[in-house]
């Protein structure tokens, strides 16, 4: 089973890094092009550097394209030759739709979309997974398999790719932003910056947990939380009034938009 990479760049790393853990389960070797050869040189687990993309699509069984998306249209000619009867394509890039990379590579091969997030890097991503006709049950699983080996995964409908990214692709940066105007909050009120950015973090992930496990619905966890005429109340309140529902709302719609202007080459 040979995995290959077109782009070896962060997400490439992240996805090659949990192959590479769970080597024996996936029994893969994996195989990449990237133009800065040292990312694949120094990359710290088994991937053999190839001298074209076209080498990497002759090669591979599994094909995953981990490019940016303006770069598709450019690197796709290089290699789409190389593309067997039998080879599964898997894409990670945002925006680009199954049509559009069936275009670009001249090809009817169903294309396996992926969304994955960034802490992928740490093996706890969590990856969306579009289940398209024309692939094995085997093969389906198998790129399951490789996205649960470094996080969680979750079928989703193809073409909800754009509307997914807000959930789980760009949203690590949304948290991350609330995190720091929090810590920032907290310095300006004369506490520590980088403890109370830990200490945040830590409630983060308390509170993921009481999503996941408490049994309570969402509403319920947020009524939990506020005592009549207390402190939260008072914060959420203050939110509301301030217009950040509606901001916040926004913001997640311009991420899809964004995602399809991505997809059109805008
Ligand atoms: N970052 C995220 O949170 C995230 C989340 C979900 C999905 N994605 C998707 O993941 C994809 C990759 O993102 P990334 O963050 O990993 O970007 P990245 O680190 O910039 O990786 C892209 C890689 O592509 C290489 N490349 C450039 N031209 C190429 C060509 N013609 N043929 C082959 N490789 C080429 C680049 O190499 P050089 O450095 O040598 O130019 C670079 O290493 C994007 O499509 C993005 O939409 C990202």
């Amino acid at each position: 089973m040979v995995i290959g990479f077109i782009g070896f760049g962060n997400m490439a790393q992240a996805i090659a890094r949990g192959i590479d853990a769970q080597r024996e389960k996936l029994g893969a070797q994996m195989i990449a092009y990237n133009p800065t050869r040292s990312k694949i040189e120094n990359f710290p687990g088994s991937v053999s550097a190839c001298e074209t993309p076209l080498e990497v699509a002759k090669r591979s069984d599994y094909l995953f394209l981990c490019v940016k998306p303006q770069m598709l249209p450019g690197s796709a000619p290089e290699f789409r030759a190389g593309i067997g009867a039998g080879t599964v394509i898997v894409s990670i890039i945002a925006g680009v739709t199954d049509e559009a990379i069936r275009a670009l590579l001249k090809t009817d091969r169903p294309i396996v979309r992926v969304m994955p997030n960034t802490p992928l890097l740490l093996g706890k991503g969590t990856t969306a997974i579009a289940h398209p006709q024309g692939l094995s049950e085997e093969q389906y699983r198998f790129v399951c398999d490789v996205f649960e080996s470094i996080g969680t995964a979750y079928e989703v409908p193809e073409d909800k790719f754009d509307e997914i990214i807000p959930v789980n692709g760009s949203s690590p940066a949304l948290i991350y932003q609330i995190a720091k105007i929090v810590a920032l909050n907290a310095e300006k009120h004369g506490l520590d910056f980088a403890r109370s950015l830990a200490m945040f973090a830590d409630t983060l992930q308390g509170s993921a947990a009481m999503i996941r496990q408490s049994g309570q619905d969402i509403d319920s966890l947020i009524k939990m939380v506020c005592s009549k005429g207390g402190t939260t109340l008072a914060m959420l309140d203050s939110l509301r009034d301030n217009g950040f529902d509606q901001t916040l709302d926004n913001a997640l719609d311009r991420c899809v938009e964004r995602a399809k202007e991505l997809g059109r080459g805008e």
